[in-house]
């Protein structure tokens, strides 16, 4: 048995563990970042927003109801097809959790790098423009989407006071922090910050890597994610994975150019599809659903097809046999 903070108490032998039963909680994401007609500065024509509602239509289609944007994907156009479509679909806006990100400057250093902002100026500036794009009068949740070495986290605090209080975001999260930067923000910040949102999936597992070499001499590369699975739950924080899916990399059928480690995981995902009756891509997305806390894989493909392979991730029961093996052949050497 164990007590939470507002005063209940959870039955441990009932919560996921051996069982591994799926929180309510956790859902997919559809991931915006490809729509509006690819990284360039063409118009957005009326073939991107037909391709665009027909990516939208197949999440709704499978139950999700988060968007996940950014104000730099396809330099604005990803939101701005969308709101196009929100303008034209009155009654679709209250119906989805909307959700952007921003505090990266695209190409503002030398030889055009990027560069982070995460100053009261830049923000606000960015913000309207986003609920300009998106023909929304508000977002449900906005994300600092890569850490900024300049943050003034005071200063950050006082933004987010000023665009809750216009109305214009309600929920705060972050993207791609570390522990102890989200601890510095949340010092200043003192309503809970929502999301992570990090890389995180069956070849990109940094973040577990970590936790189970801890006094080991397998020492992971430190990617900042020391800690992090633990800290969002323990704040309740949802953890939402972007490139769950590796691009496809274990979940096509014909993939001639895999080799190793990559090879014996397609085929132990084909193999664990085949067995519980389900596609690829949904063991693949049951497998992060199963990482203790709420996790909340951001799918990205635009592919209609391929977004409604996902549905069956809801319904998949991977044994605690599986899960470790699919970890262990993907990382291809044993666990400590
Ligand atoms: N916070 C951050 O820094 C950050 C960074 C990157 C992404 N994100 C977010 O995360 C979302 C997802 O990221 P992602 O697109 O890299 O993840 P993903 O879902 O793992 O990959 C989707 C990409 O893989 C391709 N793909 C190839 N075969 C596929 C298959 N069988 N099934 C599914 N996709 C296949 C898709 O192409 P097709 O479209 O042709 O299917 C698409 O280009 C983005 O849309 C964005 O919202 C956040």
């Amino acid at each position: 048995m164990k007590q939470l903070k507002d005063g209940s108490v959870i039955d441990d032998a009932k919560h996921p563990g051996d069982s591994m039963e799926r929180r309510k909680d956790q859902c997919l994401i559809y991931g915006c970042m490809r729509l509006g007609g690819g990284w360039n500065t063409n118009a957005v024509t009326s073939d991107d927003e037909k391709n665009a509602r027909a990516a939208i239509d197949g999440a709704l289609e499978i139950g999700i109801d988060t968007f996940d944007h950014a104000d730099i994907y396809t330099f604005g156009k990803a939101e701005e097809v969308f709101g196009r479509i929100l303008n034209n679909d009155p009654g679709l806006r209250e119906k989805i959790i909307l959700q952007s990100k921003t505090g990266i400057h695209l190409g503002q250093g030398p030889k055009n790098a990027n560069t982070y902002n995460f100053s009261k100026e830049y923000l606000l500036h960015q913000v309207a423009a986003i609920t300009k794009r998106l023909h929304t009068d508000y977002l449900d949740v906005l994300l600092l989407h890569r850490p900024d070495s300049l943050m003034n986290a005071a200063e950050v605090a006082e933004t987010f006071y000023v665009l809750k209080h216009q109305g214009l975001v309600k929920h705060f999260g972050v993207s791609n922090m570390s522990v102890h930067q989200i601890q510095l923000l949340q010092t200043y910040w003192t309503e809970p910050l929502v999301a992570n949102q990090v890389q995180l999936s069956l070849g990109h597992s940094l973040a577990l890597d970590i936790g189970v070499s801890v006094n080991t001499r397998m020492i992971p590369y430190d990617s900042g994610m020391q800690g992090m699975i633990e800290y969002c739950q323990l704040h309740d924080m949802s953890v939402q994975a972007w490139g769950p899916l590796d691009r496809g990399l274990y979940t096509e059928t014909q993939n001639d150019s895999l080799t190793g480690k990559d090879l014996d995981t397609a085929r132990l995902v084909a193999q664990y599809a085949q067995e519980h009756g389900v596609t690829p891509s949904a063991i693949v997305l049951a497998w992060l659903f199963m990482i203790p806390g709420t996790v909340q894989p951001i799918i990205g493909t635009s592919n209609p097809e391929r977004i409604r392979a996902c549905n069956d991730a809801a319904t998949v029961h991977l044994s605690r046999e599986e899960w470790y093996r699919l970890w262990i052949t993907a990382r291809g050497e044993n666990l400590p």
